[in-house]
């Protein structure tokens, strides 16, 4: 069975070209589950209510987030209640919504927990042993784990991806937009990609405005940062799962842009 994973879906031009290429994906994949980054769905920082129905509706199962989750205030108000709303496992205890949930599909029951890197990014609790207790809980109930780890740095994401390998699914990381090519299963089963890359504007700068991140670099001043509008992109990644055990027995990355055209 398949599992898909789309990247960090960023403002309208990401929401755009989900909804122009999802389904495509999942009839070629027929993934039993999609599970779709959003942390800068909503004008590229977080997400509000509307755009996480959106994103459902769009063919998300699960929705993951990350160092935008609270950018909307309005946040507050839906989170506890979004159930297929994941939000990084590692915030502090008592921290509003959920860091990862098990999910049924045709009686297959997948975790997908969310998790959060410390380095270049605000502290949180440990990521490793929040994963770890985590991976624990799930495996009571089901081989099938997948982890959004949303980190900047290659190598804490490389540390979780062999800190995990053989317990858990897929472990992919998120947050750098750009998708890297080192997708692999490593040797006791686990999927690996360092970024799974950014779904949105195909020509700014990480999906931003190129002219004023460019300012932002040449006067050090305090810019706000648009959302690129134009050409646009999809940055994902489908992972085969040995329905036995839950081990990764394939991956292929999917990048769909004006230079890599999408082929059924
Ligand atoms: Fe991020």
């Amino acid at each position: 069975m398949k599992l898909l994973f789309i990247g960090d879906v960023v403002g309208s031009p990401g929401r755009t070209a989900l909804k122009q290429y999802l389904p495509r994906l999942k009839q070629k994949y027929n993934p039993v589950v999609t599970i779709v980054n959003g942390e800068n769905a909503a004008g590229g920082r977080g997400i509000t209510e509307k755009i996480y129905k959106e994103l459902l509706h769009a063919g998300a199962d699960v929705i993951t987030l990350g160092n935008h989750t609270w950018d909307h205030k309005e946040i507050f108000d839906f989170i506890d209640d979004a159930k297929q709303l994941v939000r990084p496992a590692n915030f502090p205890e008592g921290t509003p919504g959920q860091g990862s949930t098990l999910i049924q599909v045709n009686n297959i029951k997948i975790a997908v927990i969310n998790l959060q890197g410390r380095t270049f990014l605000p502290a949180l609790d440990c990521p490793f042993r929040k994963a770890n207790e985590l991976v624990e809980k799930y495996r009571k109930h089901t081989p099938y784990i997948f982890v959004d780890f949303h980190a900047e740095a290659t190598s804490e994401k490389q540390a979780m991806g062999w800190y995990l390998d053989g317990k858990t699914t897929a472990v992919i990381g998120t947050h750098t937009h750009v998708q890297t090519a080192d997708n692999r299963i490593l040797p006791k089963g686990t999927a690996y990609l360092t970024d799974v890359g950014m779904t949105g504007p195909y020509d700014g700068i990480l999906g931003m405005q190129r002219e004023t991140v460019i300012k932002r670099f040449l006067t050090s001043l305090p810019v706000r940062f648009e959302v690129m509008s134009g050409r646009k992109q999809l940055s994902g990644i489908c992972v085969t799962i040995d329905e036995n055990n839950g081990c990764a027995l394939g991956t292929e990355r999917i990048l769909i842009n004006e230079d890599h055209p999408f082929f059924d």
